[in-house]
């Protein structure tokens, strides 16, 4: 065999396998298909990647198989990249959440998982997409365009559906198929969601205007920013219920979650009655998106004193109910995950080898297991990757 390892694709999980593995004394090679690794790294974070969260834990992620994750998580631990990056001496910060950024750039976290790569003896070919894979024996053969290469162990770290400017391929998945796996229903993920007709009408010239909210669909909920965009609505509390909600299905955002919207409206009566509720709204909203709720929910310019109690009513409901529908998200090409994937039943916990083709391990964003907003989807790749890589 040329090589202990072949890792397909150069992202945030192939790389940090192939450093791990390469410091175990493996003779590691990385193939990827971009001109360059690490494409979503970079992109990340706004540019100053989001790697991990100081709280991760099983309940962050969505999967069919809720417990796969568990045994990752628990081995590889948010201190433990984050000791990686303290080596490194990048200088990071808490944002909110406890989602940890870059200070500076995205940058330094893909040239230290390269430094390691280089100092751990590993190998990297980019423009050398994986073409087609054969089991052979012992192990696996992989065509690209620069060559063929063999290893008794092949990983697939080729990454989800979304943003295919960025590398985002289905290559693992029909892999996955080829060798004997299910691959779970895919659907886009921290996607923003879009608007049409009358609802789009409405609002999509406030674009740009971000307001606090609590977006709920079945039992989960996510209380954060809502951000007005031009085809509909995003920002972090619609980028997290995306990861939960279908088109089709009820979407509740409550304007007003800190409490109850009718008796606070009442107490403005009585404390502002010759207040116009765009004003009044104006202390918890943009001023513009207050004016466009009150235009949309209050009979002609009443003033406060004059709202009727079921007028009251009404517009505490719509703003515990804010009356606006999604008909579905912007899809992959502006996805930050795939959600769904190489089903993980078939695939050892514990080391994200295949229970179908021996030698053969499935890591990250390609598995069945696709986290929250803030971090999880790095800490998922890292987790992974280091729990395939102790096992190789
Ligand atoms: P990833 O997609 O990173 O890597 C897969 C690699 O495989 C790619 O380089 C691809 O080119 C390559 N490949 C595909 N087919 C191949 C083939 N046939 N042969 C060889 N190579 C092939 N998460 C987070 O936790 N914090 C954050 O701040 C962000 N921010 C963010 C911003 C944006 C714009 C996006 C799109 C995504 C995020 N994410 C994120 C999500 C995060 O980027 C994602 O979960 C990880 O990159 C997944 O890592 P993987 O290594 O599994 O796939």
């Amino acid at each position: 065999m040329d090589y202990d390892v072949l890792i397909l694709g150069a992202g945030a999980a192939g790389l940090y396998c192939a450093f791990s593995a390469g410091q175990r004394g493996l003779r590691v090679l990385v193939l990827e298909s971009a001109n360059k690794p690490g494409k979503k790294i970079l992109m990340s974070g706004g540019g100053r990647c989001n790697f991990t969260n100081l709280e991760v834990g099983p309940a962050n992620y969505l999967s069919a198989n809720p417990h796969f994750c568990k045994s990752a998580l628990a081995r590889y631990r948010p201190e433990h990249f984050i000791a990686l990056v303290d080596k490194h001496g990048i200088a990071y910060h808490e944002k909110e959440l406890g989602q940890l950024f870059c200070d500076d750039s995205s940058k330094q976290i893909l040239q230290m998982l390269l430094d390691e790569c280089a100092a751990a003896g590993v190998r990297l070919l980019t423009s050398a997409a994986a073409e087609s894979v054969d089991a052979i024996d012992g192990g696996y053969r992989v065509q690209t365009a620069q060559g063929r290469y063999t290893a008794s162990k092949l990983v697939v770290a080729s990454g989800g559906l979304s943003i295919p400017t960025l590398g985002g391929s289905d290559f693992g998945y029909r892999l996955a198929r080829q060798l004997g796996h299910s691959v779970l229903a895919t659907r886009a993920g921290l996607v923003p969601l879009t608007l049409s007709g009358k609802p789009l009408e409405q609002w999509n010239d406030l674009s740009g205007l971000a307001l606090p909210v609590e977006a709920s669909a079945g039992r989960m909920s996510f209380r954060n920013q809502l951000l007005i965009t031009h085809r509909g609505l995003s920002g972090p509390a619609i980028l997290q219920i995306s990861n939960y909600w279908q088109p089709g299905e009820p979407l509740r955002i409550d304007l007003f979650p800190q409490g109850e919207a009718e008796s606070w409206l009442a107490e403005q009566q009585q404390a502002r009655p010759a207040s116009e509720l765009r004003t009044v709204l104006g202390d918890l909203f943009p001023k513009r998106f207050a004016q466009r709720f009150a235009e949309l929910h209050t009979p002609a310019n009443k003033l406060m004193r004059q709202l009727i109690p079921a007028e009251r009513k009404a517009i505490a409901a719509a703003l515990h109910a804010w009356p606006i529908s999604p008909n579905g998200t912007e899809g992959y090409r502006t996805a930050e995950v795939t959600l769904g994937g190489v089903d993980t039943r078939e695939l050892s916990s514990t080391s994200f080898e295949s229970k179908r083709a021996p030698g053969l391990h499935f890591i990250g964003e390609v598995v069945d297991v696709t986290g929250w907003l803030g971090g999880y989807n790095f800490h998922w790749a890292w987790a992974s990757a280091s729990a395939c890589a102790t096992a190789l």
